[in-house]
């Protein structure tokens, strides 16, 4: 069995951020997001992954994933010219998967526990496809599905009004049927030929699609609330290990502090990482906040937040909370009169004062 795992796409919804990065490297507790689709597949036994990325943005992707190895996988990257659609990237990809089964996951999801269960459940049940789902409050925003006696009936993408509250989750499994389907079908309203549209061909054509409701946590992070959340999650399941320098400080509960960060009288209240050479004085680091690696935190509180490499915030009199902030941003108080906000601030960006 092979992995497609699908990373290319706009990622509009995360910007400024994805203006400069794709979406699927945003880290999530200091590891970017579509690391954890990879290794959840290296779990499952699968050795075989095809990553689709996009021309903006593959050649990052890439570099930062590199060839598998440190996953103990072997990696082919397939460039999809286009977001033309979740089943255009799988028909961009059949000359990898060829007529192997195999898991698509998108790199943009996180799935508490895994598919190693459900890899070894499509191994000894054979259908030809299936799918994930979990109850949502906002089921307008995803593929939503009606099953009737346990059976799925039928799918629709991003329905105005949807039937139920049962969403597609963004890991399926497939045989190469799927190929055929993504061929049958033509393009959404919104121009893209859908994923959910080529399973619901399988349905018609009374192939057997199999649902799997999904109960432990899982995320699309493609929204900021979606990526603290995200953070949250996967905080909560870090043990406590403190490899950097601390001098009058002090490190509660389930805290990483990564090798050479320093911590100068400063707190940090897990659960919380602290990444590798990031530097604290005097400063306070809240519950649920990944603080990335070379990151420096001066005179100033921050809770709640992610912090890409190399980030700085000084001397602020108000806690930073539930933020997101970019790659070498600096927010810090300049001395001086008059008393004024001075801001070198990108596209899109959002700032909030109170
Ligand atoms: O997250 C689950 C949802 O994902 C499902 O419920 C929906 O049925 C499914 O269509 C999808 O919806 P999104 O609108 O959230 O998909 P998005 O455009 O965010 O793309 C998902 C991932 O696939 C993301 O990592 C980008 C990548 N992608 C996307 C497109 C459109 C590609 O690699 N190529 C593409 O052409």
């Amino acid at each position: 069995m092979k992995g497609l795992i699908l990373s290319g796409g706009r990622g509009t919804r995360l910007r400024p951020i994805t203006f400069t990065s794709a979406k699927q490297l945003v880290p999530v507790a200091n590891r970017p997001v579509l690391f954890y689709g990879i290794q959840a597949m290296a779990d499952a036994g699968i050795e075989e992954i095809g990553i689709i990325i996009a021309p903006e943005t593959g050649d990052e992707i890439r570099e930062t994933t590199g060839d598998g190895s440190q996953f103990g996988v072997r990696i082919t990257y397939i460039v999809q010219d286009e977001p033309a659609g979740l089943a255009h990237a799988v028909l961009t990809a059949e000359p990898f998967l060829g007529t192997d089964p195999f898991v698509m996951y998108l790199g943009d999801n996180l799935l508490q526990g895994g598919i190693t269960e459900l890899v070894r459940d499509f191994k000894a049940n054979t259908p030809d496809a299936l799918i994930l789902l979990t109850p949502v409050p906002d089921p307008e925003h995803y593929g939503v599905a009606e099953l009737h006696d346990g059976r799925v009936t039928r799918l629709q993408e991003k329905p105005p009004e949807p039937k139920t509250d049962l969403a597609l989750v963004g890991v399926y499994m497939f045989t190469a049927e799927i190929h055929d389907a993504a061929r049958a079908i033509a393009p959404s309203p919104r121009g893209e030929l859908e994923i959910t549209d080529a399973i619901q061909w399988l349905v018609d054509q009374d192939r057997r699609v199999e649902p799997h409701v999904v109960l432990g946590w899982w995320k699309d992070t493609g929204r900021l609330e979606d990526m603290l959340e995200a953070n949250r999650l996967v905080l909560d399941t870090i043990e406590r290990r403190v490899d950097g320098d601390l001098t009058d400080s002090t490190v509660d509960g389930r805290v990483i502090v990564e090798e050479g960060a320093t911590l100068t009288r400063s707190t940090v209240r897990g659960p919380a990482i602290i990444g590798a050479g990031a530097r604290l004085v005097d400063a306070y680091v809240g519950p649920y906040s990944a603080i990335g690696a070379g990151c420096v935190i001066e005179r100033a509180e921050v809770e709640h937040s992610i912090l890409l490499e190399n980030s700085s915030v000084r001397d602020l009199d108000a806690r930073v909370e539930s933020s997101l902030l970019g790659r070498d941003v600096t927010i810090g108080r300049s001395l001086g009169q008059p008393r004024a906000y001075r801001f070198l601030v990108g596209d899109s960006s959002d700032i909030g004062i109170a």
